[in-house]
């Protein structure tokens, strides 16, 4: 007989439903913070906190660097796929970190570099002026795509080419971002360079970035304002997957694993922890508490909970594996909660797999999860690594899982791994850039916790009241008994939400 059995069946998130509590002054949506916690970090690095609770899942047709730059901007975190080669993902890490936003640590060029070579750095990062420096880091000038032809100067150095400091606008030890903004803004300058006393480069700030920095106030960086990089890892690649991406400088690590509870996963834990102790390692995927307990006391900072409810996920039919993912974040949430309390230390667990629409996030953040991580909802946006296609005069784009046929000949090429699939291959309707749809969910779940009476997403694990619904319910709250035209319609009878 088997070791233990529970006959009280586990939850899925569209059974419950959020009772209301008091909505005071201080709860009206334009006062909810929806900060929350990325992964644990001792000295609380702000950096290691989402501004969103929400992330990109690490697949294939969703997180690839376009969706880890937006996202970043807009205050969540992509979270980057194994399913590549080493290379073309540390790649990828690069180009998130390398993008420009408010104050940049651009690569320098050395004056008696050729422009061939300085050309092929432009093609690689797709930067356009580069600072020219000596080799105490001393501020020449700049070389910017205007200073040379390609086909005419090739083997000309830079030094011939560039703008000398003399003919360049630069200011001096400016610390603040807005000062800093306004210099160059009255400068005619397309560029501002920020030098110290000694004549070294400490930034570099762009007139066309500075747009950028006022629409995105939620924008997550690091100490040196670049973006922040999440990847994620597999347990086969792992020692020269991190070499490549801490050289690329990535900011966290995710282990990818749809079942984490494994000797495999506390021994990349452990090894990391050894080796790269500066960088926060998320771990999962689990579902029971005891999977929890094993991965944080083997250094986790953060917990990936869920298995068997993703849109694409087939491991429930296949294997017979997997748990409600209500009844997952409920039960791993009070072992979090002991956790801290023994310890201290504050581990965030995120909701994954079946999150569909705002309704979901908002149900997984009221029982306890610190954010989610979502495939499908992102996989619509223009921002994934898919192209549209047109089926029946609807846009679509593709969007599959990790264990598909589709991902796992990458993963069968390599590992000889996953020898039967647990993930299939679907099209999801368009739904447009990401900024938009974003704005309207964010506003979804902050008017469901004003609802609800509460300021912040910690308060929401504290004071929401939810109930179980019954089947007739979850009918009577959708539309019924009139007659709506075609599309949400059709919407409804799919079950389709956005
Ligand atoms: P979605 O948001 O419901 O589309 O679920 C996305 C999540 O499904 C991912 O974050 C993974 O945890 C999980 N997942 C991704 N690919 C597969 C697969 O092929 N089989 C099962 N689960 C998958």
């Amino acid at each position: 007989m088997a070791k233990k059995i529970n006959y009280e069946p586990s939850r899925t998130l569209m059974e419950f439903r959020l009772l209301p509590g008091q909505t005071f002054k201080e709860t009206t949506t334009e006062k909810i913070l929806l900060t929350t916690p990325l992964v644990y970090s001792p000295g609380n690095e702000k950096k290691f906190n989402l501004n969103i609770p929400l992330v990109s899942a690490a697949m294939q047709s969703v997180s690839g660097a376009e969706m880890g730059i937006e996202l970043a901007k807009l205050g969540g975190a992509a979270f980057i796929f194994c399913s590549q080669t080493i290379d073309a993902q540390a790649k990828m890490v690069k180009k998130i970190k390398t993008h420009k936003s408010g104050f940049v640590k651009p690569m320098t060029m050395k004056p008696d570099m050729k422009i061939s070579e300085m050309y092929k750095i432009r093609k690689d990062t797709g930067h356009s002026t580069f600072p020219v420096v000596d080799d105490n880091e001393i501020f020449l000038g700049l070389i910017s795509k205007w200073d040379y032809d390609i086909s005419l100067h090739s083997d000309n150095l830079v030094k011939d080419r560039m703008i000398f400091l003399e003919n360049v606008k630069v200011a001096r030890n400016i610390a603040d971002l807005k000062e800093a903004n306004s210099v160059l803004l009255e400068s005619h300058k397309s560029v501002l360079p920020i030098l110290d006393n000694d004549g070294k480069l400490l930034y570099m700030i762009f007139r066309k970035d500075i747009n950028d920095q006022l629409n995105n106030p939620l924008e997550i960086h690091d100490e040196k304002k670049r973006l922040l990089a999440v990847a994620s890892i597999n347990t086969h690649d792992y020692e020269e997957r991190i070499a490549a991406l801490t050289e690329a400088e990535v900011d966290v690590i995710a282990i990818d694993s749809s079942d984490g509870h494994t000797v495999y996963q506390k021994e990349v834990i452990e090894w990391i922890k050894k080796n790269y102790s500066q960088i926060p390692v998320i771990g999962g995927n689990i579902i029971t508490k005891e999977g929890f307990r094993y991965l944080v006391e083997a250094g986790a900072g953060a917990i990936k909970v869920g298995m068997g409810g993703g849109s694409i996920c087939i491991t429930q039919e296949q294997k017979g594996t997997g748990r409600g993912l209500a009844t997952t974040i409920i039960d791993v949430a009070e072992e979090r909660d002991k956790y801290f309390i023994e310890t201290g230390k504050y581990i965030p667990i995120i909701a994954d797999g079946g999150v569909t629409g705002t309704k979901d996030i908002t149900i997984a953040l009221a029982l306890g999860a610190d954010y989610v991580m979502m495939g499908r909802y992102f996989a619509r946006m223009e921002e994934s690594p898919t192209d549209k296609i047109v089926v029946n005069n609807r846009v679509m784009k593709p969007y599959w899982g990790e264990g598909s046929a589709r991902a796992r000949d990458w993963k069968m090429k390599r590992y000889n791994q996953a020898k039967f699939v647990e993930g299939v291959e679907g099209l999801v309707e368009y739904a447009g850039r990401l900024r938009d749809n974003l704005e309207e969910t964010l506003e979804k779940i902050k008017s469901s916790m004003s609802t609800c009476g509460v300021q912040n997403i910690r308060e929401f694990h504290e004071k929401a009241e939810l109930e179980l619904v019954s089947a007739l319910s979850i009918r009577e709250g959708k539309v019924h008994d009139i007659y709506q035209a075609t599309e949400s319609n059709e919407k409804e009878e799919f079950n389709i939400e956005n």
